[in-house]
């Protein structure tokens, strides 16, 4: 328990955003290149990977969702991905204080190319969670019948991972991932659930200062996350107000927890008690009302637990009107969803700039994340 204390304490003082909850000072300076119309309508993918296994989706240009089938993990990345979810390593992290920290890092940056230019993954941890990704990309690109050069990767909150290593293993396995120029940063689970569910999400996404301005108008929103799978609970408080700049609070993440604890030793008197603490302990801290309750996880239907959920929140909703607490209606694919709404917007959209008035020709109207025509838009030139 003390442990369990002092890895939460560690997590939330790594795991604070800065958020931005104005719209910028400065102009927004203006783009060198149009995005090709291609990429405006190409459909965006998603893939979402958790403690066990993998799932993907595709968002086409028409708002509709393909998801793809849940694809098992093998016992090494499991292992991989249980480990990262420790408490941040400094060795992994350097601070770059001295000589010494800062050759080191030459080092492994040098081994890694070195493996990369040999055709291996940079580390064999990003060559099994590259496997992962590169068996979700087989089966989208079978069922959309044509390759994909790039997705977003949403994965569980992972304090000892570094963006590089989720960058290599996308690029093991033959995919870009795609960044927000808000964040630079890996999508979290609970982040590509947010947006999964439709919340968060701009509508007028070709233009950044629309999109920008509009989501700074939206409240801000007090969410509880939870993951339930065969190996995992996990639980994590978030303040949201636009899906790409979310602030991380308290997580817990529990390997002890997950449904197959109970379905080996299902007489446990003390199993469903213990979840129920322990989302508990998280949904405290949001006092006095939580506005969502996101679900996520192959599991996260299972009855006994949505009502183990209910019990461990109702000391806190209690006053609120019922139904202001919503739940995610597709757990298992909720984050893969999130992730390819994600993609959808950042593969079409500019980094960080506004697109210079030739390249209005390159939208049309009723596009989706159409931003209007360019006089609606900058006046008559
Ligand atoms: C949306 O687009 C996809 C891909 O072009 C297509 O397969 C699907 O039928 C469309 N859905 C609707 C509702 O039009």
């Amino acid at each position: 328990m003390i442990a369990m204390d002092v890895l939460t304490a560690l997590l939330v003082a790594s795991a604070v955003f800065a958020q931005p909850d104005k719209p910028r000072w400065e102009p927004i300076p203006i783009c060198d290149d149009c995005v090709p119309r291609e990429l405006i309508v190409a459909p965006g993918v998603g893939i979402d990977l958790t403690s066990s296994y993998g799932t993907a989706a595709v968002r086409f240009n028409n708002k509709s969702i393909v998801n793809i089938d849940q694809i098992y993990s093998n016992k090494k990345y499991n292992a991989i991905i249980k480990e990262l979810s420790g408490p941040a390593d400094p060795e992994k992290h350097p601070k770059y204080g001295n000589i010494l920290d800062e050759l080191r890092d030459i080092w492994r940056k040098n081994q890694r190319r070195l493996r990369k230019l040999r055709g291996l993954p940079a580390t064999p941890e990003v060559g099994i969670i590259g496997d992962l990704i590169k068996q979700l990309r087989t089966a989208t690109e079978a069922r959309l019948g044509k390759p994909i050069a790039s997705a977003v990767l949403a994965t569980p909150r992972l304090p000892r991972v570094t963006d590089e290593d989720l960058d290599d293993a996308m690029a093991y396995a033959g995919l870009k991932n795609l960044k927000s120029y808000r964040t630079w940063t890996y999508v979290s689970e609970p982040q590509a659930t947010f947006a999964g569910m439709g919340f968060g999400l701009c509508e007028k996404w070709g233009d950044i200062e629309k999109c920008e301005d509009e989501e700074a108008t939206f409240p801000v929103a007090h969410v509880l996350s939870v993951t339930f799978t065969h190996d995992v609970l996990s639980a994590t408080y978030i303040t949201a107000q636009d899906a790409r700049t979310v602030s991380f609070g308290r997580t817990t993440t529990r390997y002890d927890l997950g449904l197959g604890t109970w379905l080996q030793n299902s007489g446990s008197p003390t199993y469903w008690n213990e979840i129920r603490e322990a989302i508990h302990r998280i949904a405290i801290i949001s006092l006095p009302l939580i506005d969502y309750l996101l679900l996520s996880g192959e599991d996260a239907t299972n009855e006994q637990f949505l009502e183990t959920v209910k019990e461990a929140l109702v000391p806190i909703t209690l006053g609120n009107a019922p139904g202001i607490v919503r739940t995610s209606i597709n757990p298992l694919h909720a984050g893969a969803e999130g992730a390819a709404e994600f993609a959808k917007r950042w593969q079409g959209g500019t980094w960080n700039c506004m697109e210079p008035p030739r390249c209005a020709g390159n939208w049309q109207p009723g596009d989706d994340g159409w931003r209007g025509s360019w006089s609606e838009l900058r006046g008559e030139l």
